[in-house]
């Protein structure tokens, strides 16, 4: 997959000197969050629904208007009486983003919500769900007929998907597809943007990390087999990643009676990881755990912390991001692209918000002041 990272990044570093060459006081301005998101698009279209690309970000644009009223209807008023349905796929997002609604369910009540009164937002929350539904079908329908016809099974998801699993299983393939074209780019958006902003704040650090991508790649396209040699770039992203966890909760719900350390769970409760404060634990990570320092990772994860398992911006376990390995390569060649083409600072216009929506986001946009280097 890596050349498609590569091409993906070449294209935005392609946009980005059009960007500085039109710039007429030597400097331009980016929000980097709306950048972002469009690479990781592009790259999660590209590896995982090589064949769809283009219906990809539409897909996309349809999902994040999807999340966005999914979230606020997750926070306002229910009418009581109406009970919404065990895979309620609103009731779910609930469940996973909105501590809120969370709440009374721990507590044993079912959570009730007014998703079935058509107001304008219900129409459109249904509007949106059949429209991905569709087009998810619709690509699935044409995967499936090409492959029959004799087309090879390229290396994307969707076509190892259908390759080794049942036909009748088609509903549960858009389902993956779906997650996949959620969680496969957005997360990744949340972690360079952040890394990005932290990168235009603390100079000294974008310095040293263009010093270290220099000294491996020199001004070459990164190789990916030596993406291992970047120390201090990893330092940074795992950083970055203990102060802005991109999910900033992880969520169980308990199906059957479990003895957990000293803890017994009974059936039915749900368990909250709060990944963003145990991120911010002083007594694991010591008084300077709201700051920014790199160097606590200088001897690897483990030694980082107090509690070794206390880092997880991925989760851990069987249910672990299986796309950990993925994400960081694409994050490290991004990155490394970035810093040896152009230095950044932030911009007046930007305000420091990070706001807890599907995934940790900059509420008001990253804008970020570049110069070619
Ligand atoms: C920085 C980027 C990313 C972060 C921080 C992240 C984080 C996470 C987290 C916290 C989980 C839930 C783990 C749990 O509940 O214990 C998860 C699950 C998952 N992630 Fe990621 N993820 C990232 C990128 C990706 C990418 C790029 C892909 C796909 C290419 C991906 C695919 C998945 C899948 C399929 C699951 C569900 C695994 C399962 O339920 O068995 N993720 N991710």
């Amino acid at each position: 997959m890596s050349p498609a990272f590569l091409t993906s990044c070449g294209q935005l570093i392609k946009r980005w000197d059009k960007q500085q060459a039109a710039a007429s006081k030597g400097y331009w301005e980016l929000d980097v969050w709306s950048e972002f998101r469009s690479l990781t698009g592009d790259v999660i279209s590209k590896t995982a629904f090589e064949s769809c690309h283009e219906e990809g970000k539409r897909v996309f644009q349809l999902q994040e208007e999807l999340s966005f009223l999914a979230l606020e209807a997750c926070k306002a008023i229910y009418v009581p009486g109406i009970r919404c349905h065990e895979y309620d796929p609103i009731r779910k997002l609930s469940l996973l983003f909105s501590p809120l609604i969370l709440k009374p369910y721990i507590h044993g009540s079912p959570v009730r919500h007014s998703r079935y009164i058509p107001t304008r937002r219900n129409r459109r929350i249904t509007y949106l769900n059949n429209e991905i539904k569709s087009m998810l079908r619709e690509q699935i329908r044409r995967k499936e007929a090409a492959i029959e016809k004799g087309a090879s099974v390229k290396d994307d998801l969707l076509g190892f998907l259908l390759h080794f699993t049942r036909r009748s299983r088609r509903h549960h393939h858009r389902r993956q597809c779906r997650l996949f074209y959620f969680i496969g780019h957005e997360p990744t958006a949340v972690t360079l943007t952040w890394a990005m902003v932290i990168l235009s704040m603390h100079h000294d650090w974008q310095q040293k990390a263009r010093e270290e991508v220099l000294q491996v790649f020199g001004s070459n396209p990164p190789d990916v087999h030596n993406l291992s040699h970047l120390k201090i770039v990893t330092m940074l992203l795992n950083e970055v990643q203990r102060l802005y966890p991109p999910v900033g909760s992880l969520y169980r719900h308990v199906r059957q009676r479990v003895k957990l350390g000293g803890i017994t769970i009974p059936r039915g409760v749900d368990v909250v990881a709060p990944v963003i404060y145990i991120h911010h634990d002083r007594e694991i990570w010591g008084e300077d755990a709201d700051e920014f320092n790199p160097e606590r990772f200088s001897q690897g994860i483990s030694k980082a912390g107090k509690e070794h398992n206390a880092f997880f911006p991925f989760g851990w376990g069987p249910r672990g991001c299986l796309g950990q390995h993925f994400a960081m390569m694409e994050a490290k060649i991004a990155l490394t692209m970035i810093l040896q083409h152009f230095s950044s600072e932030l911009s007046p216009s930007y305000a420091h918000a990070p706001y807890i929506g599907v995934t940790l986001q900059p509420q008001y946009g990253a804008q970020i002041i570049f110069r070619g280097l």
